[in-house]
C-alpha cells in the first residue's frame, strides 16, 4: 500500500515521512507545490530521495491557486467574522484535490498530512479529500502518534537521521502558513491575546509607522469581477497578487491581528499579513459600487458571512458552496471597469471608479443641480407617506 504525503520539505513533515515508512511499512509518495510560499522547493526533493522515496511530485500550482481559488473568494468580497480574509483556508481545497489525483494515478489508497488534531486545516484537507475520493484513507500523524513535544520530535529526527536546522535564528517560535495571498503566524508568544506581537514577526510588511511619506496611486482594472491590469499593464492572476503584495506591503498594509473561532470548537489567536488581498477587496467594493444594482449588491453581501464560513470550515468541495458561487460568479458580468486607489501608511483609500460599459450611476438623475426632468421630486412624497403608513397606524394606536 501506498500513501501520498503533502510534504513541505520542513523539520515536521520530514519525520513524519520517516514515520509514515516506519509505522505503516508503506511506500510514501510526497507532494510538494508552490502556491507563491516563497521558499525553494528543490530541497524538499533532496530530502525526499534522501529518505528513499522514488515517486516525487513538484508543482507549481500558482497560477491556478490564484485564478481558480483566490479571485473566486474575492469576487464574493469574502471576510471571515469580520476580518480574516482566509488565506490559509482557500489554499486547502487546492492541496486536497492534488493529492486526491496524484493518489489515483500512483494507485496510492491514503492520504497523509501534518496538520495537527487540533486545528481546521485537518478539517480542510480531509472534507476536500472526501469529497472528491469517497473511499480514501486519510492519515494524520499529529492525531496518532505519542511525538507530542518539541523535544520528542527532535528526538525521534536524530534518532532517524534527519537534518535538524541548526542554526538559530532560522528558528521561528511561530507556527506560520504562507501562500500567494498571505502569510500566518500563530502560537508562540501569540498565545497570550493580550501581548503586542513584536514587531521582528511580521514578514512582508513594513509597519504603518515606517511607511513612505509620499502615497502610492494605482489602478486596477477588472474584467468580470478579475483584476486584469495594474497601471494599464496586463496581468494574470498570479501576478496581480505579487504585484499588490509587494507595493501595499510596502506600504505598511494588510496586518491583521485577531481572536478567531476556530471550526474545533475553540478560540484561536492569529496575526496575518495580507497587504495584497486587502487592496482587492477594498478595489473590488468600489467597482462593485458603480456596477451593480443596489438588490444584487445587498443579497451578495447577505450571503458572504454564509460563504466565509462554508470556506473556513473546508467545505469548498461542497454542494452549497458551488451553488454559492454559481449565483456570486453570474452576478460578476456587470463588473468592469477601473478604480484608482492611494496607498498610504497602512491605508488603502479609493479615489475613483470609472465603467464605459456597465456604469449604473446615472449623473443627472443624481444631481444636486437642474436635472432637465429625468427625476421628478413630488414622486418622494407618495414613497415616503406609503411606507409611512404602518408606522403612522402603530404610533396611534400607542397614543391611544
Ligand atoms: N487560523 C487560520 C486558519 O484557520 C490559519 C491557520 C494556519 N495554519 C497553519 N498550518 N499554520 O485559516
Ligand atoms: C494546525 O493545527 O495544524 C494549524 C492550525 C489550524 O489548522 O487551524
Amino acid at each position: 500500500n501506498k500513501v501520498v504525503l503533502a510534504y513541505s520539505g520542513g523539520l515536521d513533515t520530514s519525520i513524519i515521512l520517516k514515520w509514515l515508512q516506519d509505522q505503516y511499512q508503506c511506500e510514501v509518495v510526497t507532494f510538494t507545490a508552490d502556491i507563491g510560499q516563497g521558499e525553494e522547493l528543490e530541497p524538499a526533493r533532496a530530502k525526499a530521495q534522501a529518505l528513499g522515496v522514488k515517486e516525487i511530485y513538484i508543482e507549481d500550482l500558482r497560477e491556478e491557486f490564484v485564478g481558480e481559488y483566490v479571485f473566486p473568494l474575492f469576487r464574493a468580497n469574502t471576510v471571515y467574522e469580520g476580518e480574516y480574509l482566509l488565506g490559509t483556508s482557500i489554499a486547502r481545497p487546492l492541496i486536497a484535490k492534488r493529492l486526491v489525483e496524484i493518489a489515483n494515478r500512483t494507485g496510492a489508497d491514503a492520504i497523509a498530512h501534518g496538520a495537527t488534531g487540533k486545528g481546521n486545516d485537518q478539517v480542510r484537507f480531509e472534507l476536500g479529500a472526501y469529497a472528491l475520493k469517497p473511499d480514501i484513507k486519510v492519515i494524520a500523524p499529529w492525531r496518532e502518534w505519542d511525538l507530542t513535544s518539541r523535544e520528542k520530535l527532535l528526538a525521534y529526527a536524530e534518532q532517524h537521521n534527519i537534518p535538524i536546522e541548526r542554526k538559530r535564528g532560522n528558528q521561528s517560535p511561530y507556527s506560520m502558513d504562507a501562500n500567494l495571498l498571505h502569510i500566518s503566524y500563530e502560537g508562540g508568544p501569540l498565545e497570550d491575546p493580550w501581548q503586542e506581537p513584536e514587531e521582528e514577526m511580521w514578514r512582508w510588511s513594513v509597519s504603518p509607522e515606517r511607511a513612505p511619506d509620499k502615497h502610492l496611486i494605482l489602478e486596477l482594472e477588472f474584467a468580470q469581477g478579475d483584476i486584469v491590469a495594474i497601471d494599464g499593464t496586463p496581468m494574470k492572476p498570479a501576478r496581480v497578487l505579487s504585484y499588490l503584495n509587494k507595493v501595499a506591503g510596502a506600504n505598511g498594509i494588510g496586518r491583521l491581528d485577531l481572536v478567531e473561532n476556530r471550526y474545533v470548537g475553540m478560540k484561536s489567536r492569529g496575526c496575518y499579513e495580507t497587504p495584497g488581498g486587502t487592496v482587492m477587496l477594498k478595489a473590488h467594493r468600489a467597482i462593485e459600487s458603480l456596477t451593480l444594482d443596489r438588490e444584487v449588491a445587498h443579497l451578495k453581501d447577505e450571503l458572504m458571512p454564509r460563504y466565509a464560513s462554508l470556506v473556513y470550515n473546508g467545505y469548498w468541495w461542497s454542494p452549497e458552496r458551488k451553488l454559492l458561487q454559481e449565483l456570486i460568479d453570474s452576478s460578476q458580468s456587470h463588473v468592469n471597469g477601473k478604480v484608482r486607489l492611494k496607498l498610504y501608511k497602512g491605508n488603502v483609500i479609493v479615489t475613483g471608479r470609472y465603467s464605459a460599459t456597465n456604469s449604473l450611476f446615472d449623473a443627472n438623475i443624481a444631481t444636486f443641480e437642474e436635472d432637465e426632468g429625468a427625476y421628478n421630486q413630488k414622486d418622494a412624497e407618495g414613497f415616503i407617506k406609503l411606507n409611512a403608513l404602518r408606522l403612522r397606524i402603530a404610533a396611534q394606536l400607542q397614543s391611544r
